[in-house]
C-alpha cells in the first residue's frame, strides 16, 4: 500500500439505523478511509438457526461504501449465539479444572469441536457468499483475537480424541512417544494411543513433554480453525485482504504459522491497558501511565510485521482509556497520535481506532471511543485529526525494511519455559523482551523473527537468547550472520525436551565450542556480579566448560565464565540485568559496526526506509538538535515536545 490510511472499528448493530449515514459522512470527514464491522453480530445474522437476516448488513456496507469508505468484514464466530451453545453444549471450552466455560461473553467455544467448526463453516460461507464481491469489502478479519481470555487450551471430550489422533500422526508408534516423552519415568508408559490423556488434572506436575506437545497440539488446533475460514473466504472473495487481529503478550499459539496462512498480520494495541497490566514495578508504571511502556508498541509492531511477512495494520489502536485493566488512566494529550506514527515507523499500512463511539451498554461502557456515548468527540477524535491531515500533506511512503538486527522469539521456547521454569521468575518474554529494550535503547531498528534460517541469514546482528532448541537449518544460517548473542539456555533442549547428550547448547556447540555444565536459578535479590564489565547476573546463571576453539571474554566475580565468544559469536552464561545487557549491547553493536545513540529511557527511533522517526515518550519536551544533527526536518521540532513525533532523513 502506498500511503497510510487510518481506520476505525464500528458496531451498526448497536445503533439505531438513523444514525448510521451521519456517523459515515464524520468518518469520512476525520480522515477515516477503512471501517471495520461485524466480527460479534451473529445473534443479529442469525437469530435462530438457519434463519439469516443479512439485510441490515448489507444495508451498513452500502452506507460505508457509499460515504467512500472502504469495509473489512469480521467473521463472526468469537461469539456464538444463545441457540448455537443450547444446541451443542459440548461445544463450549472445558478449563484445565474440567469445568465448562459457560455462555454469557465471548469466546466460548473449543476449537476441537468438529460441529462448531462445521457451523462456522456455514455462517462463514454464507457471509462470503453475500459479500465476497461488493466492491466496498476490501479485507476480512477472522474471528477475533484467537486466544483472548485463555482460550487457547481446552480440555475437552473433543480436545482429548483429537489430541490422540495427533499424537498418532507424529509419532507412529506409541513406543517412539514413550521414548519421546521419557514415560519410563514414574511408569507413565502407554500401550497404546487411546491411553493417552490431557495433561491436567495430575496429581502433580505432568510430563514436560507430554506438555508441550499439548501445546503444539492446541496452536495447531488454532491454526487448523482459521485455515477453514480463510479458505472460505479465498474462495468467495477473491482478491481481498485476510487477516486475524492479535493480541499484545499472548504466547498460547504459534502467531507465526497462523499468520502464514493470512495476506496481512493485524494485532490490537492498547499501551496503557497493557502497561498496568503488565509485570513492571509501580514505579515505571507510574512514570508512563498516560503514554505506555516505550517499547512494548514496537516489539508488537516489529513482531506481527513478520508474522505477515512484511503486511501488517493496527486493527484496533486505544483512542482513550479502556475498561479492563486494575487501572485505567486517559492518555496523555499527544499520546494517540504518537503511537499511530509508532506504527506507521514500523511500516503498518492501516492504523484503525477502537472503536468509533463509546458504547452506553454492556460489558464496554467504560470503554472510550472516538466519540463519546452523546455522539460528541471524545479527546482522541483531535488527535486523528491531526493525524490524517498530517499524513495527507507528508505522504510518506511506507512499508519497513529489512533490519540490520534480528531478535529471535520462538513460541515453543515460551511454552517450555513456561512448563519448565526452573525458577519461578524465569520467563522467555520478559528475556528476549529486555534484550529488545537494550537494542532500542541503543536507538536501532529490530526485526523480530522466528528461529528460522530465512529470518536470520546474512544479517549483521542475530540475538538468540532462551531459544529452547535449534535445528541444524537454523545453525547453518546463523553461521552466514555476522555477530550473534546466545544464551542463556539456547539450545539447552532437544524438540523432544530432553536434555541433548553432549549437553547444552546441543548443535549450537557448532557455532560457540562450549558445553553448559551445570546452572542453578537465583531468587529475587540475589545475583552475582560480572568482573569487568558494570552490571550482573539475576535469576539465571551458569557454569560453562569452554572448548579448545572457544574464549572467555568476561567472568563472574566468583572467576566463573560469563561470556565467552569464538569469532563472531557469543555466549552469554546468566540472565543479565539492565547495566549488564547495555554494556554488551554496546560491545556487539560495536562489533557489528552499528551505532550506540544511548538514547536513555524515554527517546525511541525507528528507521523506515530513507526516513528516521523519532518519539518522546517522556513528559518533558526533549533537545534533540543533536540526534538530528542538521538535518531537514519533515514532522516535528528541534525541541521535540512530550509525545512529540520528529520525522526526518536519517543520516547514511
Ligand atoms: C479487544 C477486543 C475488542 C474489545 C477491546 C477493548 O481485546 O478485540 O473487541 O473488547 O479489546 O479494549
Amino acid at each position: 500500500m502506498a500511503f497510510q490510511k487510518l481506520g476505525v472499528c464500528y458496531y451498526p448493530e448497536h445503533w439505531d439505523e438513523a444514525l448510521w449515514r451521519e456517523d459515515a459522512r464524520r468518518m469520512r470527514g476525520l480522515g477515516i478511509s477503512i471501517v471495520r464491522i461485524g466480527e460479534f453480530a451473529w445473534s443479529r445474522l442469525e437469530p435462530a438457526d438457519g434463519r439469516y437476516d443479512f439485510d441490515w448488513l448489507a444495508r451498513a456496507i452500502d452506507v460505508l461504501h457509499g460515504a467512500g469508505l472502504e469495509v473489512v468484514l469480521g467473521t463472526p464466530t468469537a461469539t456464538p449465539p444463545k441457540w448455537l451453545a443450547d444446541k451443542m453444549p459440548d461445544m463450549l471450552p472445558i478449563d484445565a479444572q474440567g469445568r465448562p466455560r459457560k455462555f454469557g461473553s465471548r469466546r466460548h467455544y473449543c476449537f476441537s469441536h468438529e460441529g462448531y467448526a462445521r457451523e462456522c463453516d456455514r455462517i462463514v460461507s454464507a457471509l462470503a457468499e453475500t459479500f465476497g464481491a461488493h466492491p466496498g469489502v476490501v479485507a476480512w478479519q477472522t474471528d477475533n483475537e484467537y486466544g483472548c481470555h485463555d482460550t487457547v487450551e481446552s480440555y475437552s471430550p473433543a480436545a482429548l480424541r483429537a489430541f490422540r489422533d495427533w499424537c498418532a500422526a507424529k509419532y507412529g508408534t506409541i513406543g517412539a512417544l514413550n521414548a519421546a516423552w521419557g514415560n519410563v519415568f514414574w511408569s507413565m508408559e502407554l500401550a497404546s494411543f487411546d491411553e493417552i490423556e490431557l495433561p491436567n488434572l495430575t496429581v502433580t506436575e505432568a510430563n514436560p513433554a507430554h506438555r508441550l506437545d499439548f501445546q503444539r497440539f492446541s496452536s495447531d488446533q488454532v491454526v487448523a480453525f482459521n485455515r477453514r475460514q480463510a479458505d472460505i473466504i479465498r474462495r468467495f472473495s477473491p482478491g481481498r485482504t485476510i487477516l486475524h487481529n492479535f493480541m499484545g503478550s499472548f504466547t498460547a499459539f504459534d502467531h507465526y504459522r497462523l499468520g502464514a496462512e493470512l495476506d496481512a498480520a493485524a494485532w490490537d494495541s492498547y499501551p496503557l491497558g497493557f502497561l498496568e497490566r503488565g509485570r513492571h514495578d509501580d514505579a515505571f508504571k507510574l512514570r508512563y501511565m498516560r503514554v505506555g511502556d516505550p517499547d512494548y508498541q514496537a516489539f508488537h509492531h516489529d513482531l506481527y510485521r513478520n508474522c505477515g511477512r512484511g503486511r501488517w495494520w493496527v486493527m484496533e489502536q486505544q483512542p482513550g482509556p479502556v475498561n479492563w485493566a486494575p487501572w485505567n488512566p486517559a492518555a496523555a494529550k499527544g499520546a494517540v497520535r504518537m503511537w499511530t506514527y509508532e506504527a506507521f515507523a514500523a511500516g503498518a499500512e492501516v492504523v484503525s481506532y477502537f472503536r468509533w463511539r463509546q458504547a452506553p451498554f454492556a460489558q464496554e461502557q467504560m470503554h472510550a471511543g472516538l466519540l463519546r456515548p452523546d455522539s460528541q468527540p471524545a479527546p482522541g477524535f483531535g488527535e486523528v485529526e491531526q493525524v490524517a491531515r498530517e499524513i495527507e500533506r507528508l505522504r510518506l511512503s511506507g512499508g519497513a525494511d529489512r533490519a540490520d538486527v534480528a531478535l529471535v522469539f520462538d513460541y515453543e521456547s515460551a511454552w517450555a519455559w513456561g512448563i519448565e521454569p526452573q525458577g519461578q521468575d524465569f520467563s522467555y518474554d520478559e528475556l528476549v523482551y529486555a534484550f529488545y529494550c537494550a537494542v532500542r535503547r541503543a536507538g536501532l531498528s529490530v526485526d523480530v523473527v522466528p528461529p528460522m534460517a530465512e529470518a536470520v541469514a546474512n544479517r549483521r546482528l542475530v540475538l538468540a537468547p532462551g531459544l529452547f532448541a535449534a535445528s541444524e537449518d537454523f545453525v547453518a544460517a546463523l553461521k552466514t550472520a555476522d555477530i550473534v548473542l546466545l544464551g542463556p539456555r539456547t539450545g539447552s533442549k532437544t524438540f523432544d525436551f530432553q536434555i541433548p547428550a553432549q549437553l547444552p547448547p546441543g548443535p549450537l556447540r557448532a557455532l560457540v565450542d562450549l558445553k553448559v555444565t551445570r546452572v542453578e536459578s537465583l531468587r529475587p535479590g540475589a545475583s552475582i556480579r560480572a568482573h569487568g564489565l558494570p552490571g550482573a547476573f539475576e535469576r539465571w546463571r551458569e557454569w560453562v566448560e569452554p572448548g579448545p576453539n572457544a574464549g572467555v571474554e568476561a567472568v563472574a566475580a566468583d572467576g566463573e565464565p560469563a561470556l565467552l565468544r569464538q569469532g563472531g559469536r557469543y555466549y552469554l552464561a546468566g540472565w543479565p540485568d539492565e547495566a549488564l545487557l547495555d554494556a554488551l549491547t554496546s560491545r556487539i553493536c560495536g562489533e557489528a559496526e552499528l551505532p550506540n545513540l544511548a538514547l536513555g529511557p524515554d527517546l525511541r527511533i525507528r528507521d523506515c526506509g530513507p526516513l528516521r522517526y523519532l518519539f518522546n515518550y517522556a513528559s518533558k519536551p526533549r533537545d534533540i538538535s543533536q540526534l538530528i544533527e542538521g538535518a531537514e526536518l519533515r514532522l516535528g521540532g528541534s525541541e521535540l515536545e512530550a509525545c512529540g513525533v520528529a520525522i526526518y532523513e536519517r543520516p547514511t
